[in-house]
């Protein structure tokens, strides 16, 4: 076996001018957790491919609440440090491990639920990263829509699919439909034929789930939500996604069907009272779940046809700010304002270059 850079010589795929001889890499980590402010961006040994591995040169890389939640220590992990943030990448594979088949260098690919687990992070020029947790970039799409359907596509897929189990005809009620995750869950609920109701905060807000595909989109702080709900579906919502961190059970229940289905998937401190009764009479059901759970098979056939819904036109990446790697910090702090503390102020994602 050649040496790795003489074996890539030998491809000539895009970055490979970049990579040749790189030993070192520019990235955004912390050395311990905190505010923004704690995020450095500053250079790290570039990682080499093991035996199952691709190494991608990162094109673009994106913000989730989870990053915010992950550095300000939210969510305590065991995090070795220097700790690169990210889960989501899109690229160029620039070298392969000996075991890949999937892909050669040149291939531009996206993948998720990386940082998690011994999985290092994505913001860096370089990621090495196992071959089941990276699927193919359609033509046509680029590496900045690629990443920002990654993490928030797999979640409203494994929910709607797996969990909710959506039927062509349901009516699907997304509270929060132009967020990161609930402007996919609309699409792709769309694309599986239900019908779509959706929410926003703000009128400009509810004028982007139109085009998502919601049939109807309300604003949750001036409408009389239930009363549109009703009004739209007498018989009551087949599914409830909540995207809020403090879900309102009693609303939620009184509205949906016999048989309704209700997907949770935020609000980890959230504790609210729950309509026991109301709930199982109509033979309802509550489904949980966490994304970073899923297994690379679940979500490889996630990824499937996400790259089929992109390459379909029917998927499109809500895209609120791109911003260069080195603004990381920024980055997290819009997030965080937005999500945690509420104000609602990015509306879709916040795409990094780099
Ligand atoms: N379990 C998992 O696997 C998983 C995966 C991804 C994300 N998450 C979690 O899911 C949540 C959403 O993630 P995201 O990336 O979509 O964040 P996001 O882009 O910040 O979206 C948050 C959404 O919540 C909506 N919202 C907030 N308060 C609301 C209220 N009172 N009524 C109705 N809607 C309300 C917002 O609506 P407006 O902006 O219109 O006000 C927005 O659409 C986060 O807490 C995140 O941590 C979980």
């Amino acid at each position: 076996m050649p040496p790795a850079a003489n074996r890539f010589q030998t491809v000539g795929g895009r970055g490979s001018a970049d990579y040749i001889g790189r030993k070192m890499m520019k990235a955004a980590y912390i050395n311990r957790t905190g505010g923004p402010e704690v995020i450095v961006y500053g250079e790290l040994p570039t990682p080499k491919p093991g035996r199952q591995q691709c190494l991608v040169k990162v094109a673009a890389v994106d913000v989730n609440p989870i990053d915010v939640y992950v550095r300000s220590g939210m969510v305590p992990g065991q995090l070795s440090f220097p700790f690169i943030l990210g889960r989501d990448l899109a690229g160029t594979v620039v070298e392969t491990g000996p075991d890949v088949k999937r892909f050669k260098p040149g291939d531009r690919v996206w993948g998720t639920n990386q940082g998690f687990g011994n999985r290092p992070g994505t913001f860096a020029e370089f990621a090495a990263v196992d071959v089941q947790w990276l699927y193919p970039i359609p033509a046509g799409v680029s590496e900045e829509e690629a990443v920002a359907v990654s993490l928030v596509g797999v979640t409203a897929h494994l929910g709607l699919v797996q969990k909710a189990k959506v039927q062509a005809g349901d009516v699907v009620f997304v509270n929060g439909g132009a967020g990161g995750v609930g402007s996919c869950v609309v699409q792709m609920a769309k694309a599986l034929g239900a019908r779509v109701i959706a929410t926003a905060g703000s009128d400009e807000k509810v004028a982007a789930c139109r085009p998502l595909g919601a049939d109807l989109a309300i604003n949750y702080r001036t409408a009389d939500v239930a009363a549109a709900v009703k009004a739209f579906t007498p018989t009551g919502l087949n599914v409830w996604w909540e995207t809020a961190r403090e879900p309102d059970f009693d609303r939620a229940v009184s509205l949906l069907a016999a048989r309704g289905r209700m997907v949770l998937m935020a609000g980890r401190e959230a504790r609210p009272p729950f309509p026991v009764g109301p709930f199982y009479v109509k033979d309802c059901s509550l489904h949980g779940f966490a994304m970073f759970n899923a297994t690379a098979a679940e979500m490889g056939a996630a990824a499937a046809d996400i790259n089929r819904w992109l390459a379909e036109g029917k998927l499109k990446a809500r895209i609120y700010r791109v911003l260069p790697l080195a603004q990381a910090a920024e980055a997290h702090r819009l997030q965080e304002e937005s999500t945690v503390r509420q104000s609602g102020a990015v509306s879709g994602k916040i795409v990094l270059k780099v």
